[in-house]
């Protein structure tokens, strides 16, 4: 990791606040302050966390769940177990057909809401960026279409280009709002934002086939 890198970390606020308050990143804050502003997740929900290692996201999601929701966090990197039984956590590459078939038989019902934090290795060629993120997003959409109830929820990271407006048309398609969301713990100078997609069309979901 360069140096530069490593001392902007250190000197970030937000960075510091994980640490402090013992969450597993920085990210935790995008997601609650966009939940605190949007009440996408509630409480008793069933939350798949795509892309959740090493688990900020999962951390806050289980925080607003609570105990009777449940939180599946997925990565193609292992995550640290946590020790409550309503957070399971599973290895696997949201582009591969097996983990969207594992999601599915981990999940106690319908899932309410599907995260998705998922990014690719930075290349640092910014159109390369932009695309592979538009491919993880339609990736984790894909997932979100199988296993979301109607009515239910998609918050997903995108990267700023000109793939996103063909991208957040399909979304549209699906569900009845969307609307871009720029949490302030995410970097001003990062082209990285959020899409926030509500209650999931009736006749979009993608019935399973067994
Ligand atoms: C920014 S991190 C997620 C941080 C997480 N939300 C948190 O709060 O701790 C992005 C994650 O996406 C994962 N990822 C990238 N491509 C993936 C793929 N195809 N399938 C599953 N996970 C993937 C990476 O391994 C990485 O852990």
């Amino acid at each position: 990791m360069p140096k530069a890198w490593i001392q902007d970390r250190k000197r970030d606020y937000y960075y510091k606040k994980a640490k402090a308050e013992n969450y597993r990143s920085r990210a935790t804050y995008k997601l609650s302050q966009a939940v605190a502003k949007y009440h996408f997740i509630r409480r008793n929900d069933v939350v798949v966390d795509l892309g959740a290692a090493p688990g900020g996201w999962i951390q806050a999601a289980r925080k607003i769940a609570g105990k009777h929701g449940f939180v599946l966090g997925v990565d193609r990197k292992p995550i640290e177990p946590f020790p409550q039984d309503y957070i399971r956590t599973i290895v696997g590459d949201i582009a591969e057909p097996e983990t969207l078939w594992q999601i599915r038989s981990f999940l106690p019902r319908k899932a309410d809401v599907v995260i998705s934090d998922v990014s690719p290795n930075i290349s640092g060629v910014w159109e390369v960026d932009h695309a592979r993120q538009i491919d993880l997003a339609s990736q984790a959409l894909n997932i979100a279409l199988h296993v979301l109830r109607p009515g239910g929820n998609f918050f997903v990271k995108v990267f700023e280009g000109d793939l996103l407006n063909d991208f957040m048309k399909t979304v549209e398609a699906h569900f009845e709002s969307v609307k871009v969301v720029k949490p302030k713990a995410s970097r001003a100078k990062s082209s990285e934002m959020y899409l926030l997609a509500m209650h999931l069309k009736p006749t979009s979901r993608v019935e399973e086939q067994n």
